[in-house]
C-alpha cells in the first residue's frame, strides 16, 4: 500500500507565520486580562424595570419571568429603596391596569391618579435620589392591547399622539424624571416635548424608544401587564420590521430632530448592530432594552442546566457595552448590582 503524501509538519514555524505576533500573550493570566479589558459593566449602566399592580403589601410572580414580580405601590417603594442603596441610577415603571379601567382609547392613561402616577409620587417622595423613567404608551390602558387608538382596524396616528402627549404631562406632573415614549407613532417626540415645555417641564428628559422592532421577544411582558390575551393582530403597522437597519437610523434621526435626549434600541441582544450604528452615527446617549423574552430565555436555559445563568447574564450585559450602549434596561439589574 502506498502512503499518501500528506505533509504533517508545517513548512514555516508559527513564529514565521504570525511574524512573532501572539495574541494569547495578554490572555495568559487574570491580571493581564483585566489590564487589557476594553469594556466594563458597572452599576451605573443599569436601569431596572419594575411592574406595578393595585392593592397593598402584595406581589404576584410572573410565570414566564422567574424572579420577577408585580408589586403594589408600597412594595415598589421598598424595591426602589433597594435599588437606590445598591447605586442603580434609575428605575422604569410599567403598570398592570385593571380590565375595568381599560377602554378603546386608553383614556385612563391621562388620569393624574392612575397607578403609574401614584407610584411615581410615592417613590419620588420616599426615594428622591433615584431617577424615575415612565413608559408612556396606551397599551396598558387599551381594551385591545394596542399602543394607539384603534378605529376600523387601523391605529390612528395623530389622535394617539395627542393622547400620549397629554399622558406624558401627567407623568411629569407626578414627578417622572424621564419620559420614555414606546408607541412608535410619527411625531410623538416633538408633540411630547412641546407639551412638556408648555406646562413648565423643560427639565424632564425624553428617552425615545426610537428603534423599537415588531418582535416576538415581548411575550412575557404582555403577560406581566395583562395584555397578552387582549391583543388582536400584531404591531407591524407601527413598530419597525426586524429586517430593517436604515429605517431604524431614519427613526432615530427623526426623534433626535424632534427633541429626544436619549435613544433606545429594543429588543437588545438580537439588535446589537442597531445599537452600534446609532452610537457611531449620532454619538448621543444610547440605551438598549434587554426585553422580557431575552430574560426568559436565559432563565429557562439556566433552570434546565443548559447554560450557566449567572455567566450568561454578565456576558449578555457586557455585550451591550461593547456595542456602544451607555446603559441597559434589564430585569437582571438588582441581581447584577448585588454581585458587582
Ligand atoms: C409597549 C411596550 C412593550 C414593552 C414595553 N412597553 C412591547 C409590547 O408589548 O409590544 C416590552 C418590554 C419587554 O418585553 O420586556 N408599549
Amino acid at each position: 500500500a502506498t502512503t499518501p503524501a500528506i505533509a504533517i509538519t508545517p513548512e514555516r514555524s508559527v513564529d514565521e507565520i504570525t511574524g512573532s505576533r501572539r495574541l494569547r500573550r495578554m490572555r495568559k493570566a487574570d491580571w493581564s486580562r483585566r489590564l487589557v479589558q476594553e469594556n466594563h459593566l458597572t452599576v451605573d449602566d443599569l436601569i431596572w424595570p419594575l411592574f406595578l399592580m393595585e392593592g397593598s403589601n402584595a406581589e404576584e410572580p410572573i410565570s414566564a419571568m422567574p424572579g420577577v414580580a408585580r408589586h403594589t405601590i408600597d412594595r415598589a417603594v421598598r424595591q426602589a429603596e433597594r435599588a437606590a442603596k445598591l447605586g442603580i441610577p434609575a428605575i422604569a415603571t410599567f403598570p398592570r391596569i385593571e380590565q375595568s379601567l381599560r377602554d378603546e382609547t386608553g383614556s385612563h392613561a391621562l388620569d393624574a391618579d392612575n397607578l403609574i402616577n401614584r407610584a411615581t409620587r410615592a417613590i419620588k417622595q420616599a426615594v428622591p435620589e433615584i431617577g424615575i423613567i415612565t413608559d408612556v404608551a396606551l397599551d396598558p390602558f387599551t381594551s385591545h392591547g394596542h399602543d394607539g387608538i384603534l378605529r376600523d382596524g387601523e391605529i390612528i396616528n395623530d389622535e394617539t399622539v395627542s393622547q400620549v402627549a397629554a399622558a406624558a404631562v401627567e407623568q411629569a406632573a407626578a414627578g417622572a424624571d424621564i419620559i420614555a415614549p414606546s408607541d412608535m407613532m410619527d411625531g410623538r417626540i416633538g408633540a411630547i416635548r412641546d407639551a412638556l415645555d408648555r406646562n413648565g417641564f423643560q427639565n424632564v428628559a425624553i428617552m425615545s424608544y426610537a428603534t423599537k422592532f415588531a418582535s416576538a421577544f415581548y411575550g412575557p411582558y404582555r403577560e406581566a401587564i395583562g395584555t397578552g390575551s387582549l391583543l388582536k393582530g400584531d404591531k407591524k403597522t407601527y413598530y419597525i420590521d426586524p429586517a430593517n437597519t436604515d429605517e431604524a437610523l431614519r427613526e432615530a434621526e427623526q426623534d433626535l430632530a424632534e427633541g429626544a435626549d436619549m435613544l433606545m434600541v429594543k429588543p437588545g441582544l438580537p439588535y446589537l448592530d442597531i445599537a452600534r450604528r446609532l452610537k457611531d452615527t449620532f454619538a448621543v446617549p444610547t440605551f438598549a432594552y434587554q426585553v422580557s423574552g431575552e430574560y426568559a430565555m436565559i432563565k429557562a436555559a439556566s433552570a434546565n442546566g443548559w447554560i450557566d445563568g449567572e455567566k450568561a447574564m454578565f456576558e449578555s450585559l457586557l455585550a451591550f457595552k461593547r456595542a456602544g450602549c451607555d446603559g441597559v434596561l434589564t430585569y437582571f439589574a438588582l441581581d447584577v448590582a448585588e454581585k458587582l
